[in-house]
C-alpha cells in the first residue's frame, strides 16, 4: 500500500551494507541486476544504497511496479532531475523523458505517431530490405563479428530510413560516445560529472549537433529523404511551426536526434543478447531456424503486421525472454516530488529513487527456476510474464517506451533476418557472455560471433 503522506510515522528504510567509500559501485559495476536483486531479498522491496558520493532509496519489485503505474506514483515521482543535465547540455528547456505532467503529456502527444508502429504501416518490406543491406554488408562469412557494433549499424540503418528518413552512418560513432557520456554522467550518473569534459566527448557532440542542423536543414530545403512516408523529423517541424509551446526552437535538435539516442543503445544490446542466448541453446537454435525458414519460404505478398506475431511465436518467445533475462533498464531513475509511504516505508521529498521495476524477472516466484531460457513461458497456457508487476522491459508509468510497438517490429524482423540468412557460432561452444553495465546494461562490445556461412 502506498499513500502521500506528511506524517513520519512508518519505519526507516533499511540501509545496505556496503563498502567504505566506494559504497554500492562494485555490485553496481558488475552487475547490477543481480545486486538490485540480491539486496531486495535480504532487506525487502526498500533499501537505500551509495553510489559515487550520493545516496540512493531503491524501490523494487512487484510493489514498486505497482506503485510506478498508479496515481500516488504518477503523482510523487519525478524524472526531470535527471534528464535536467541532457537538456542543459542541449540548451534545450524540455525532453520527452525529462518532462512531467501536463508538459510531458502534449509532447508525447506529437511524437506518439511517429515512434509507434504506425509510422512504419506498409513499410515492412522496405524494413526487411534495409535489414538485409547491413546484414551483408557487416556479416561476412568467415568474419568474427563484433556482435553489439554490428547491430549498432543495423539499428542505425533501421531507425534513420524509417524514422528520420535518413541513415547517418557516418555519425554512428558520435552518437554512441554522446550517449555513453550522457547516460553514464548525467543520466544512471555511474560516472563523474567531470568527464564531460573529455575532448572526446565534446567532438561527439559537436557533430551530433552538426547531424541535427542537417537533418533541420534538408527538411527545410524540402528534401525529403523518407520520399512520400511522413517520419518524426515532419511531427517536429510541424509542431514548431505551429508554435506549440512544447516544441520551441531551441529544442527542435533535441527532439531531430532523439530516435538514435532512444533506439540505437536499446535495441542494438537486446539483439546481440538475443543472437547470443539463441545460439548457446542449440535446441532454441534450431527451432528458430525452422520457423524463419517456415515463415519467409511461405510468404505470399508483402509482409504485413496482420498475424505478424502469431506466425512467430518461437522467435518471439526468444525475444520476449531475452528481454527478461537481460533488461537494458535493469532500474529507473526517478525524485521523490512529495512526501510519501511504500510498504510501510517512509519517503522524503527530494529523495533520488532507483525504481527496481525488473527484480521480478529474476524472481522464482513468477518464472519458476528463473536461470534457464526458457522461451515457452510467454505461450497461453503459462503466460508467466502476465502475473502483475512480472514483466516491464520497456519501463511503466507515464515514461513507459514510446518506441516499443515499433522496437518491437523491428527486434522480430531483424532477428528473423539473421536467422533466416546467417549460419552463426559462438566463438567457442562452451563460451559464456560478457557483459557491460554502462551506459546501458548488455553484452560487452567484445562478444563476437563467427559467421559459418550463408543459409539463403
Ligand atoms: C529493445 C528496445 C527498447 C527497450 C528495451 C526500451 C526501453 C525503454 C524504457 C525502459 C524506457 C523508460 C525509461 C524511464 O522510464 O526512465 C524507455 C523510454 C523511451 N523509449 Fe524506449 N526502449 C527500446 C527501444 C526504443 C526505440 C526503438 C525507440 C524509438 C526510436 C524508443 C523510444 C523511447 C522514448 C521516446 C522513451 C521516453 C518516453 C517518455 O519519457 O515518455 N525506445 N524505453
Amino acid at each position: 500500500m502506498s499513500t502521500i503522506t506528511d506524517t513520519v510515522d512508518a519505519k526507516p528504510v533499511p540501509q545496505v551494507k556496503e563498502w567504505p567509500l566506494i559504497g554500492s559501485l562494485p555490485g553496481m559495476m558488475t552487475d547490477p541486476a543481480r545486486y538490485f536483486y540480491d539486496c531486495y531479498r535480504k532487506y525487502g522491496p526498500a533499501y537505500k544504497m551509495h553510489l559515487l558520493g550520493q545516496e540512493y532509496t531503491v524501490l523494487a519489485g512487484e510493489p514498486a511496479v505497482s506503485f510506478m503505474s498508479s496515481r500516488v506514483g504518477k503523482d510523487c515521482l519525478s524524472s526531470h532531475d535527471f534528464w535536467a543535465g541532457l537538456e542543459r547540455e542541449w540548451t534545450a528547456t524540455r525532453s520527452l523523458p525529462g518532462a512531467d505532467g501536463e508538459e510531458h503529456r502534449e509532447l508525447r502527444e506529437i511524437l506518439r505517431r511517429g515512434y509507434s508502429r504506425e509510422s512504419i504501416t506498409g513499410r515492412y518490406e522496405e524494413l526487411i530490405d534495409i535489414t538485409d543491406g547491413s546484414i551483408e554488408r557487416d556479416w561476412k562469412v568467415g568474419d568474427k563479428v563484433p556482435v553489439v557494433n554490428a547491430f549498432q549499424y543495423m539499428v542505425t540503418d533501421q531507425l534513420g530510413i524509417m524514422i528520420t528518413g535518413e541513415a547517418p552512418l557516418e555519425y554512428v560513432h558520435d552518437i554512441r560516445v554522446t550517449i555513453l557520456y550522457i547516460l553514464n554522467c548525467l543520466v544512471t550518473r555511474q560516472r563523474p560529472q567531470f568527464l564531460l569534459m573529455n575532448p572526446a566527448y565534446k567532438k561527439a557532440k559537436k557533430r551530433v549537433f552538426e547531424l541535427a542542423a542537417k537533418i533541420r536543414a534538408d527538411y527545410e530545403a524540402g528534401k525529403r529523404a523518407g520520399g512520400e512516408a511522413r517520419t518524426i523529423v515532419d511531427d517536429v517541424m510541424e509542431a514548431f511551426a505551429e508554435g506549440s509551446p512544447a516544441m520551441p526552437e531551441q529544442n527542435l535538435r533535441l527532439h531531430l536526434v532523439a530516435p538514435y539516442v532512444a533506439g540505437l543503445d536499446t535495441v542494438a544490446n537486446t539483439l546481440a543478447a538475443c543472437v547470443y542466448a539463441v545460439v548457446k541453446h542449440p535446441d532454441v537454435y534450431e527451432q528458430v531456424k525452422a520457423e524463419v525458414d517456415n515463415f519467409f519460404d511461405t510468404q505470399e505478398g508483402p509482409i504485413e503486421e496482420q498475424g505478424l506475431l502469431k506466425r512467430l511465436p518461437i522467435l518471439n518467445g526468444a525475444i520476449m525472454e531475452t528481454m527478461r533475462m537481460y533488461p537494458i533498464a535493469v532500474a529507473l531513475t526517478r525524485t521523490a516530488i512529495k512526501d510519501f509511504e511504500f510498504e510501510g516505508y517512509h519517503i522524503n521529498k527530494g529523495d533520488l529513487l532507483y525504481m527496481g521495476i525488473c527484480v521480478p524477472h529474476f524472481m522464482e516466484e513468477f518464472y519458476p527456476n528463473p536461470e534457464k531460457f526458457d522461451i515457452h513461458r510467454f505461450d497461453p497456457d503459462r503466460n508467466e510474464h502476465k502475473q502483475s508487476g512480472a514483466y516491464s522491459p520497456y519501463g511503466r508509468g507515464p515514461h513507459t517506451c514510446l518506441g516499443k510497438t515499433l522496437a518491437e517490429v523491428q527486434l522480430l524482423l531483424s532477428m528473423a533476418r539473421i536467422f533466416y540468412k546467417l549460419d552463426l557460432e559462438l566463438p567457442s561452444p562452451n563460451y559464456t557472455l560478457k557483459t557491460k553495465t554502462a551506459p546501458t546494461p548488455g553484452p560487452s562490445m567484445g562478444f563476437k560471433m563467427k559467421v559459418k556461412g550463408y543459409r539463403h
